[in-house]
């Protein structure tokens, strides 16, 4: 605590450089600047206490701070323990006005390379306020949305259950973690849980989990799926990925991506991207899906699409983008090629078998620098993994750049706003923002960088059955 402010953050003396950053990122985030403008008199989030679980970066400061512009209480932590940006977070808690010795900011708890006790121990901070507690998530992979409906299911069974030995050090860590917060605050997550009137989720992993817990009745808040919005999930997990996925194989390792086989797994919206930025690179680009509509368009697209067993002895970097979990196991580590690069750019780790490289008799791990180790097989042959198996373009590198964020999180301020003062149009259901509202952040964007828009004509709206004004597309239509 400083001058009243609660945090817990790596350096404040790094703020300056944050908020250096953080200027020239506003003028790349046109959406979050307009939303700025539109509700400067309006304050449509006061009286909003946000807890925010998501990639403390430059970028997220940009989103903190307009949600402060619109009135709102905000703290925050990161969703992953490598991918704060120092000065950003520094930045945020001293505030544009605010200095190292008197911070007048925001209450952030995120720094880079925390461990998992640490990043736990984050979360539950960001989540628990003086007084009344937080009204609103805002979430990223839904570890905060957990943390609340985990706690509130064990409060009401009355006791936290052990972690079984083969349960993954994650889930330990946060049952462990949960178990003291609840002897020590009896009732806390049950209480969060009410006061909460809803939760905006960023990415395709956490909104998974939303739909899982809706459909078993059991979500304690009405959600808006971000991620579904097309000015997100088209243009963040696609562009965003094409820019920051060989952003963090090079700072990783620098290795010429021109002429080498690279191996992406997945080829849904990220996997689309980050084959787009290897290829762009010069890479050889082999594809793995389950999904043959998916793996269909991948051929379409110039790409091979293998199995990922076929192609163990040609591939030079291996990319994980599924979401889903055992993708690539320590037994095709094993199998590939002297220093190949393996990454993962999904949103959690299991994707990779990081577990069973770990136990893999003989094996040495040998580390490069933060984020980069190599592992040496008893063969003595080894494969470079990228920021632990975690997501490698934040780890690695700083994650995607303002401009596309600048549409994600357009998206996620106009869903607190919605969620926030039209709670009671909400059921506990997760629900997605109208077309006319994606429509509406394409547009700003669209704009600035200078494109020209066709206006429909009134027949012509006629004809193709749409409104002059949109939306343009009906439901289905899949973009
Ligand atoms: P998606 O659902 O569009 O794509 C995933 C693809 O993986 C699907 O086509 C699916 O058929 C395929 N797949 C599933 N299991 C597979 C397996 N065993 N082998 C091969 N392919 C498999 O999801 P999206 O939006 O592309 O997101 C993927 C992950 O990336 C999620 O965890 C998401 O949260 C995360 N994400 C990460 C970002 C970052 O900055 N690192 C940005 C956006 C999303």
């Amino acid at each position: 605590t400083r001058g009243g402010l609660e945090f817990a953050v790596a350096d404040l003396e790094a703020a300056e450089f944050g908020r250096k950053e953080i200027r020239l990122a506003e003028h790349e985030m046109p959406g979050l600047m307009a939303l700025r403008r539109e509700y400067s008199e309006v304050y449509p989030l006061r009286g909003a206490r946000i807890a925010g679980s998501l990639h403390m970066t430059v970028q997220t400061a940009v989103l903190i701070e307009t949600l402060v512009a619109l009135g709102a209480e905000v703290r925050w932590a990161s969703c992953n323990i490598f991918s704060t940006q120092d000065h950003a977070a520094a930045a945020v808690v001293v505030g544009p006005h605010g200095t190292a010795e008197e911070p007048k900011g925001v209450p952030v708890f995120a720094w880079k390379g925390e461990t998992l006790e640490e990043y736990w121990w984050c979360t539950e901070r960001m989540l628990t306020w003086e007084g009344e507690g937080p009204n609103m998530i805002l979430d990223d992979g839904g570890d905060a949305t957990m943390l609340v409906h985990k706690g509130t299911e064990y409060e009401k069974a009355g006791v936290v259950p052990s972690a079984d030995e083969e349960d993954p050090e994650e889930w330990k860590v946060f049952l462990e973690l949960l178990r003291a917060s609840v002897a020590a605050d009896k009732g806390k997550w049950t209480a969060v849980g009410q006061s909460v009137k809803g939760v905006t989720e960023e990415t395709t992993t956490g909104v998974l989990r939303l739909y899982q817990l809706a459909a078993a009745g059991e979500l304690l808040f009405p959600a808006i799926n971000v991620n579904d919005s097309v000015t997100k999930s088209k243009f963040d997990n696609r562009y965003g990925i094409r820019h920051s996925l060989i952003d963090g194989i090079n700072r990783g390792t620098d290795v010429l991506i021109g002429g080498k086989v690279a191996v992406v797994c997945g080829y849904g919206d990220v996997g689309k991207g980050a084959a787009e930025s290897l290829r762009g690179q010069g890479a050889r680009v082999i594809i793995t899906e389950i999904d043959p509509i998916c793996a269909l368009q991948a051929m379409m697209d110039g790409y091979e699409v293998k199995r990922l067993e076929t192609v163990l002895d040609e591939g030079d970097i291996y990319v994980t983008t599924t979401g889903n979990k055992n993708v690539v196991m320590v037994e095709h580590m094993a199998r590939m090629k002297h220093q190949a690069i393996v990454g993962n750019i999904g949103h959690f780790d299991n994707e990779l078998d990081m577990a069973g490289l770990a136990r893999y008799p003989g094996v040495r791990r040998v580390n490069i620098k933060p984020q980069v180790d190599e592992w040496v097989f008893p063969d003595g042959k080894s494969i470079l993994v990228l920021s632990e198996g975690r997501l490698l373009n934040l780890g690695n590198a700083t994650g995607h750049p303002s401009f596309v964020m600048s549409n994600s999180f357009a998206n996620q301020v106009i869903a607190q706003v919605e969620l926030f003062t039209k709670t009671e149009e909400y059921d506990k259901e997760v629900y997605r923002l109208p077309k006319k509202l994606d429509e509406k952040v394409a547009r700003i964007h669209l704009e600035a960088l200078g494109g020209e828009l066709t206006k429909l004509s009134k027949e012509q709206a006629e004809y193709i059955d749409v409104d002059v004004e949109g939306p343009f597309k009906s439901e289905h239509y899949r973009y």
